[in-house]
């Protein structure tokens, strides 16, 4: 008989979480109007809100704290932390900063300015709202095959070269300070990257002379996924690949709360010496002098021996199939969801699995809330209330897809934990159709709303 897969870890220190009646969650989601980031994490069972900053530490990383050297300028953290990203990055020049968009912040101050274009792969978040402050314009060029969730493409990360080529054509190059390709790509899903899409978008970028920057939040992740899925890299280490794919770029911008398997944390990597002195100018200003950047010494300590966890096979695969663990069981019991699976969160499809509510009525939130009222379990509606309204027309904007994300912190919960999550949800999935009303919003902020906004059930 084959041996069942087991974790390369064993428990030293555990964390208790509560369990609740549905009829206090029914209460106590309602007293925090149905917005799931008002609800303290006393009144959650699992929580799968981000998989940032929410990772366990090993105990080697826990040890490094003790001997973390918190001098002002050039401590031992730093100089260890350098070197372990020189090592497996490749890049030659360091910058620590306090989190990813603290070093896109410091980074986009150096080289966007007003009337850029950034041209990318779905940019996250923060990365497109540190482009469009500067009065500069992301542009989307992720492949078509990225926005059909059922779409089996390997590499749903990938940029179109053709968008990207138009990008180039139409605009002068002295606008278009970089291009940023997120690996894995967490807007489209936690979807890779492959090292044929990097190296053909590094060519192109080579060609009309354009610097190719990643955002590598979870770089590790993307290079597991081209270990296992891309030709020629099977006998390859994780080490070795991370490092030829960084070798096609320029620079890097990194949230260590992923990837560096630390709670908080980030840096800049690059390659040329002029961006790196104006990024360092920002950098003391904003963040801290460049041998801290905002970290503590133990922290960076920890975050170096993070990074050469996280890059090592053993724990990626424990992490990457954990996830698809969740995601085949959710497939098996019908449950619609992105496929293939991400590394780091498993997409629920919204439009899929509750077609009966409105989309005018929250359909993803609505999700969302019956999810952690059934089951105590949080995740995230990446849907039409993240996507806020128009900034003109002040109407809804819908976007393509409907989806509630469950993301999971790295080596944190047990696959009892997964089989708990997947059977909460093929109840739900069971009962789906009684679903025929979602909610009204009562109260909005002008941007950003999903993190406050109040809500009624209808
Ligand atoms: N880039 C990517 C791809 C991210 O996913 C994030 C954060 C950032 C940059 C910003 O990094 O949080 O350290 O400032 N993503 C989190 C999430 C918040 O839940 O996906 P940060």
């Amino acid at each position: 008989m084959k041996l069942p897969y087991a974790e390369p870890y064993k428990i030293k220190m555990v964390e208790a979480i509560k369990r609740a009646t549905k009829e206090q969650r029914l209460q106590w989601i309602k007293d925090a109007n149905y917005n799931l980031f008002n609800l303290t994490s006393d009144k959650v069972f699992i929580d799968l809100l981000t998989d940032s900053g929410t990772g366990a530490m090993s105990d080697a990383q826990w040890a490094e704290m003790m001997i973390g050297d918190e001098s002002y300028a050039g401590s031992s953290s730093f100089l260890k932390l350098k070197s372990t990203v020189q090592r497996i990055t490749g890049f030659k020049y360091f910058l620590p900063t306090h989190q990813g968009r603290a070093a896109e912040n410091v980074l986009f101050s150096a080289l966007v300015k007003a009337g850029d274009v950034v041209p990318g792969n779905s940019h996250f978040d923060t990365t497109k709202g540190h482009i469009e402050f500067r009065q500069a314009k992301a542009i989307d060029c992720t492949i078509d095959e990225a926005f059909d969730t059922s779409n089996l493409h390997p590499f749903k990360g990938n940029v179109d070269l053709n968008k990207l080529e138009t990008v180039f054509k139409t605009h002068p190059k002295e606008n278009i300070p970089f291009c940023i390709v997120t690996i894995t790509c967490n807007s489209s899903g936690g979807q890779p990257v492959s090292i044929e899409n990097i190296k053909a978008v590094s060519a192109l970028c080579k060609r009309y002379d354009i610097t190719l920057i990643f955002d590598s939040a979870r770089f590790a992740e993307n290079a597991y996924f081209i270990k296992k899925r891309e030709v020629g890299f099977q006998d390859k280490t994780i080490k070795e690949i991370a490092k030829e794919f960084f070798s096609y770029g320029d620079g890097m911008t990194m949230s260590s709360k992923k990837d560096g398997l630390v709670n908080m944390g980030g840096f800049i990597a690059l390659n040329d010496e002029e961006t790196y002195k104006k990024a360092t100018t920002f950098n003391i200003m904003f963040e801290g002098f460049i041998t801290y950047g905002g970290m503590n010494g133990r922290d960076m300590g920890a975050l170096a021996v993070g990074l050469d966890e996280a890059t090592e096979f053993d724990y990626l695969e424990s992490r990457v199939e954990q996830v698809a663990y969740l995601g085949q069981k959710l497939v098996d019991f019908d449950v619609p969801v992105q496929q293939p699976f991400g590394g780091h969160a498993i997409f629920l499809d919204a439009n899929k699995f509750v077609p009966t509510i409105p989309r005018e009525e929250y359909r993803a939130q609505a999700l969302a809330i019956e999810l952690y009222i059934v089951g105590g379990i949080r995740g995230v509606e990446i849907g039409t209330i993240l996507a806020d309204r128009d900034p003109v027309t002040r109407e809804n904007r819908y976007p393509d897809l409907e989806l509630v994300r469950l993301a999971i912190p790295r080596r944190v919960y047990s696959y009892n934990h997964m089989d708990y999550i997947a059977v909460a949800l093929k109840n739900i999935f069971d009962t789906r159709n009684e679903a025929k009303h979602g909610y009204n919003i009562v109260e909005e902020a002008p941007i950003m709303r999903h993190f406050t906004v109040k809500l009624e059930k209808i």
